[in-house]
């Protein structure tokens, strides 16, 4: 699947010969699963027909700030426009479009379009050779990169004058990787093989009851999520939540009992690039299970035989090859600090994240958590009451600092 699918992009033509190339441009955002907005100045029209663009996007090419063909004249949005759109891609950029562009003129609605976005916006320069060098030209192409602009230069070659020079508008597939080639920069995490556990374990008494913990899992369905939007894929073993994701780099593998995601970790873990290890698993299971429902007895305590559960992540720290990273969650009550870089020294972590139980808005339950991020060299980083989305970005932005060359 390409890293374009299912962006929004407005593709903005204006009136030069290259235009003939949008053409050629708006055929490989679509092949790659882009959505395409096509939004032309009135003159890019003399050299492109619109129908051709709408057959292709599958969508009505904008022009006007006005449907007039339309009895209701409907108006199109350029703030809604601007506001949909992932990217914005000006290809070919002419003289006359880029000069109203770096004076925030917006006398038609791909100027008006181009001042409302706040995505990206790329714009692609294509005219006749001294019309390219032109020092205004220049100096507003400059401006245009100055107001964070996205430049894709003009190229040398033989041009449609019949001079030979710079100013051919750069070839559609070069545009196309220049801009995936950008997405995928800004993808920290882009195609790197995440294990993640999260929630409780259950593990089961009798025929309706278990021992359980409070854990929601509410943290490590955030880390997923965000490992996700980083462009990362995820495995995600979970015990018993309500918690949903859904998405085309994700794995769900929900599991009931610590042995369950002992046994589900230890298949997926080799493959795993990082492993984050967030589930609040069971110390103890009852020595037995019994298959039937236990009845209360008159006025007698009732005691359980409970053995040790596997410490998945200990089990982990053993196997883990060189550029595995492995992480641990801590949840502590006091001697925080000690307890968890004893456990990085015990379970051979790379990293461990610290909740602390006396610490108000952290912990189990909380769409909030305040955490300690502590790494095997003794770092140890502090971080403030946090959603647990911001959590989680705080949490693999530091394993970029700490562990860049692994990753
Ligand atoms: N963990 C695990 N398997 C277990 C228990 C814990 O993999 N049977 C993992 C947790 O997912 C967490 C880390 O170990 O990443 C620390 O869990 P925690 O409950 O804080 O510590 P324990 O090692 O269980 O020690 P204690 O309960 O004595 O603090």
């Amino acid at each position: 699947m390409s890293i374009l699918s299912g962006k929004n992009i407005l593709l903005g033509i204006c009136g030069g010969i290259a235009a003939y190339k949008s053409i050629f441009l708006l055929r490989l955002l679509i092949k790659k699963g882009a959505n395409v907005q096509v939004l032309m100045t009135p003159s890019s029209k003399d050299f492109v027909t619109p129908l051709t663009l709408s057959t292709l996007s599958k969508r009505p090419v904008l022009s006007d700030f006005f449907d007039k063909k339309n009895k209701n004249e409907i108006w199109n949005n350029h703030v809604d426009l601007g506001l949909w759109a992932d990217f914005f891609i000006i290809a070919p950029a002419t003289s006359n479009t880029i000069s109203k562009m770096s004076s925030a003129r917006a006398d038609n609605l791909l100027l008006a379009t181009y001042l409302s976005a706040k995505c990206p916006v790329y714009f692609a320069p294509a005219m006749d050779l001294d019309m390219h060098k032109n020092l205004a030209n220049q100096e507003n192409i400059n401006k245009l990169i100055k107001h964070g602009c996205i430049h894709i230069p003009a190229k040398s070659g033989s041009l449609a004058s019949g001079l030979e020079g710079e100013g051919r508008m750069s070839e559609p597939q070069d545009i196309v990787d220049l801009i995936c080639n950008d997405i995928i920069k800004d993808l920290k995490y882009y195609k790197k093989k995440f294990l993640i556990t999260a929630g409780p374990t259950y593990e089961p008494i009798d025929a309706v009851r278990f021992i359980g913990n409070f854990s929601s899992g509410k943290m490590g369905f955030s880390l997923a999520k965000c490992v996700l939007k980083f462009g990362g894929n995820v495995t995600l073993i979970t015990g018993p939540t309500s918690l949903d994701l859904s998405h085309e780099n994700l794995k769900i593998i929900s599991v009931v009992t610590a042995d369950q995601m002992l046994n589900e970790t230890l298949k997926h873990f080799e493959n795993s690039d990082i492993t984050i290890m967030s589930a609040a698993v069971s110390d103890y299971k009852p020595k037995t299970k019994l298959s039937y429902k236990i009845k209360k007895q008159n006025d007698e305590p009732l005691s359980l035989d409970l053995v040790q559960n596997s410490d998945i992540l200990k089990l982990l720290g053993n196997k883990k090859k060189k550029n595995q990273i492995l992480i641990g969650f801590a949840l502590e009550t006091d001697n925080e600090i000690q307890n968890a870089n004893n456990k990085i020294k015990s379970k051979n972590l790379d990293a461990i994240v610290l909740n602390s139980l006396n610490d108000k808005g952290a912990g189990f339950g909380y769409d909030t958590n305040k955490v300690t991020y502590i790494n095997n060299k003794g770092i140890v980083k502090n971080f403030k009451l946090k959603s647990k989305d911001e959590v989680s970005i705080d949490i693999l932005d530091q394993l970029i600092t700490d562990f860049h060359e692994k990753i």
